[in-house]
């Protein structure tokens, strides 16, 4: 699987500031003249959109394989409809969550055998992997706190804290896997601190 350079994709736990960098960061190439489009998953389109509704709302009652399931079926959606195309007109994606969150959530917080996800990443997105990935990383109860302050309670903040430090430790571990396309940005800081790290890996690695 080859690294898409038109392609960079934000991850992290809950309340760790990634939309925000999203946006500015979409701004920042804009602001160059380049086309951009920012996108999310789960969602990013019209199926993707209601499959994220089916995931989040926190009365259902899921079972672990039918999460991972609808995860891949918003992403084969995405990368067919969204992601492709715009790469292949010279645009910009970034993307708010890509597979690092499934193997964070569904791998390693939830269990799964990380051999079917990779499996199972083979069949929906067998070529497509960010250039560079933006880890932000953030001290698990101080994001659920920001969330609280946000009243953004899906099913996942449901969770406990050993759930989502086991999400921040499987996302650390990619990293430590992955040094050259995974940046971890330390996300406890400001937004203007946190984005102007993140122009200057750009700045290093957009050649
Ligand atoms: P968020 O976009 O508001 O962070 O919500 C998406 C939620 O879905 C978040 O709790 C992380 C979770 N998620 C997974 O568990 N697996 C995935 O593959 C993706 C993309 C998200």
């Amino acid at each position: 699987m080859s690294r898409a350079k038109g392609f960079i994709s934000f991850e992290g736990i809950e309340g760790s500031g990634k939309s925000t960098q999203v946006k500015c960061l979409a701004e920042y190439f804009r602001s160059r003249g380049q086309k951009v489009i920012d996108t999310v998953e789960p969602g990013g389109t019209g199926i993707g959109e209601k499959i994220r509704e089916l995931l989040l709302e926190p009365q259902n009652h899921m079972e672990p394989l039918t999460e991972l399931l609808l995860y891949y079926a918003s992403r084969a959606q995405h990368v067919r409809e969204v992601i492709y195309p715009a790469i292949l007109d010279d645009t910009i994606v970034i993307t708010d969550r890509f597979s690092d969150s499934t193997v964070a959530y569904q791998g390693y917080a939830r269990g799964i055998d990380l051999k079917l996800l990779s499996r199972l990443n083979e069949i929906v997105n067998p070529d497509l992997k960010p250039f560079l990935t933006f880890m932000l990383d953030l001290d698990v109860e101080e994001g659920l706190k920001r969330n609280r302050m946000a009243s953004k309670k899906d099913r996942f903040e449901l969770e406990t804290v050993e759930f989502h430090n086991r999400v921040r430790n499987g996302f650390l571990q990619i990293a430590s896997e992955e040094p050259e396309r995974v940046k971890v940005i330390d996300a406890s800081r400001s937004p203007d601190e946190i984005s102007r790290d993140i122009v200057k890996v750009i700045e290093e690695q957009w050649r």
